[in-house]
């Protein structure tokens, strides 16, 4: 089944406590914490001191997405704040192979992200390094886009391509995923789901949480 992972991106800053705590206790299976430094991505966001502070609030993975250029030098703090998985951006580094086998060095679970424009063919050579894979469906940078629709078939692509290379390497699919289209996309072979909006922006995000679990249970 796949897995729900709200992206705190979307919460409330002033209460980041609460929404780690309401996530986890509606059921969700990762955090997901979006990092961007402003230059890789035209934002910023959170550093290792907020990943620290949300490991103190959850016993759940934290997942986090690291949106910045030289990935590499900030492997280490995110590890030693408490991040469970850390995925990077191939587009961001010249160094994938080494920087992938830093992160599962450090003993978390490495994953390589992908902008929307960036084939599937650039993660052939690491399939086998990698425990999962980020597929972008917006472009990286903000909360809130829509859901770019050629992405739902590069995640065919990508799950055939692990497919028939005998693994089993999980999609995580970020950016625009909403009640709405979490069937479909995880129909196509998203393993994770990553919602922002459609849980934080919910009238209810408890409700968001646990509807997207219902749907991620019928999709199977
Ligand atoms: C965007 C981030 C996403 C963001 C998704 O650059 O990587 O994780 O939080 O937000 P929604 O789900 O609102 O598109
Ligand atoms: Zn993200």
């Amino acid at each position: 089944m796949a897995l729900i992972a709200p992206s705190l991106l979307s919460a409330d800053f002033s209460r980041i406590g609460e929404a780690v705590r309401l996530a986890e206790e509606a059921g969700a299976d990762l955090i997901h914490v979006d990092i961007m430094d402003g230059h890789f991505v035209p934002n910023l966001t959170l550093g290792p001191q907020l990943v620290a502070a949300v490991r103190k609030e959850t016993r759940l993975p934290i997942d986090v997405h690291l949106m910045v250029e030289n990935p590499r030098a900030f492997v280490p703090l995110f590890h030693e704040a408490g991040a469970d998985w850390i995925s990077l951006h191939v587009e961001a580094t010249a160094h994938l192979h080494k920087d992938l086998s830093l992160i599962r060095s450090l003993g978390r679970r490495a994953g390589a992200a992908l902008n929307p424009a960036t084939p599937i063919g650039a993660l052939e050579e690491v399939l086998g390094q990698l425990d999962y894979v980020l597929i972008m469906s917006v472009n990286p940078g903000w909360g809130g886009q829509s859901f770019i629709p050629s992405c739902r078939d590069k995640i065919r692509r990508l799950r055939d391509r692990i497919r028939a290379a005998g693994l089993t390497v999980p999609i995580e699919v970020d950016g625009g995923v909403k009640l709405d289209n979490a069937g479909d996309i995880i129909r196509d072979g998203c393993g994770i789901v990553v919602a922002g909006s459609a849980v934080y922006d919910a009238p209810d995000p408890a409700a968001a949480i646990r509807t997207l679990k219902d749907i991620a249970r019928k999709a199977i």
